[in-house]
């Protein structure tokens, strides 16, 4: 089984993976940059790319360390070419090109997004295609139709904010700092979900798109009064702050199992498969794997690890892009799109 390297240096994570067959993670590491942008309330590309700069190389000797093998043991060198912050994609692509080019390895260049719509194979006993992928992280809420690794369909996606985006911005409004959705997944445990109905924008009958802006605006004016953006925070209570945050995940978490059931019924597929780091959210996890019982359907969640960015991802999709005949030259640009 071929083993590949793979590289991930999309956003704000420099990491590299070791993983035999698609399967097999020898190891996965990640050098979260989370620290330096925390007081930024959030990613600052300049910083980002300069990040990448000085860990990449420690990050990729760690991986070849931890599984315990070295360069002439790698088949192949997957990285992630699309999309993110051109910056920051251009660090790991040129790393990859440099040690594919001095090692004499193919290149694979990996989509970023659809690497979380197969991370779930990743533990997976067999393949769960054809299925219906929710893609969600700070950049990215897509629905996409799953019938094999080279056979992924875009069905919708989000027309303003990402879902992550939305969870970080409600966190900073309710000032409980940065990233946003680890620390409202945490507070809403002790919040009332059903205290306040915001917004759950469907947009048209049949639409696959998402758009979160209103539940944002929704809660904006929930903090500020209406109409207004600033001020009212400190009258409220630590349980008022868990009641709002409690009740916007439950918007949120309604529309993204709303939307994915409504993908299922349009394209007929059994199964339904998570990815992307708001997938680590424990309420959307748990309301998806209820809908999904309830309606016969397998329903596969990668672990918290596979969630957020990180390379093993990029490695096992490199290796079936790979056992395909996808090699990439050395000439393959990124793209931000
Ligand atoms: O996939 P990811 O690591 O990076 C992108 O490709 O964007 O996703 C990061 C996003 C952030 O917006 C973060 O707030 C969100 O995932 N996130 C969560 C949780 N853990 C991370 N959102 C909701 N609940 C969580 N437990
Ligand atoms: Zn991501």
């Amino acid at each position: 089984m071929a083993r590949i390297l793979g590289i991930e240096s999309s956003c704000d994570e420099t990491a590299a993976a070791v993983v035999v067959g698609g399967h097999e993670v020898q190891s996965n590491v990640v050098a979260s940059q989370v620290d330096l942008h925390r007081k930024y309330g959030g990613v600052v590309p300049e910083i980002a790319s300069r990040a990448h700069i000085e860990c990449i190389h420690n990050v990729v000797r760690m991986a070849l360390t931890e599984a315990d093998c070295s360069h002439a043991d790698i088949d192949a060198i997957a990285y992630t070419s699309r999309p993110g912050l051109v910056g920051s994609l251009l660090i790991g692509a040129t790393a990859a090109k440099t040690l594919g080019w001095a090692w004499q390895k193919p290149l694979i260049a990996v989509n970023h997004v659809e690497a979380h719509a197969v991370s779930a194979a990743i533990d997976a006993e067999s393949a769960p295609w054809p299925a219906v992928a929710l893609v969600v992280s700070g950049g990215h809420t897509s629905l996409y139709l799953v019938e094999g690794f080279d056979a992924i369909r875009l069905l919708g996606s989000t027309i303003d904010d990402a879902a992550g985006e939305a969870f970080d911005k409600v966190a900073t409004m309710l000032g409980l700092g940065y990233p946003g959705g680890p620390v409202i997944d945490r507070v809403s445990e002790s919040g009332d979900a059903k205290a306040h109905a915001f917004p759950r924008t469907l947009l048209s009958r049949d639409s696959l798109d998402f758009s979160f802006s209103g539940i944002k605006t929704a809660v904006r004016y929930k903090i500020h009064g209406t109409g207004q953006t600033t001020g009212g925070l400190e009258q409220l209570s630590e349980s008022d702050i868990a009641d709002i945050a409690a009740s916007f995940q439950q918007a949120v978490v309604d529309v993204l199992v709303k939307k994915t059931m409504r993908a299922v019924a349009q394209t007929g597929a059994p199964n339904v498969v998570l990815g992307g780091g708001v997938a680590a959210n424990r309420a959307l996890r748990k309301s998806l794997e209820a809908e999904c019982q309830k309606r016969n359907l397998g329903f596969f969640a990668p672990k918290m690890a596979y969630c957020v960015d990180n390379a093993a991802m990029i490695a096992a999709m490199g290796f079936h892009m790979f056992e395909g005949g996808n090699a990439a030259t050395l000439d393959h640009d990124v793209c931000a799109r």
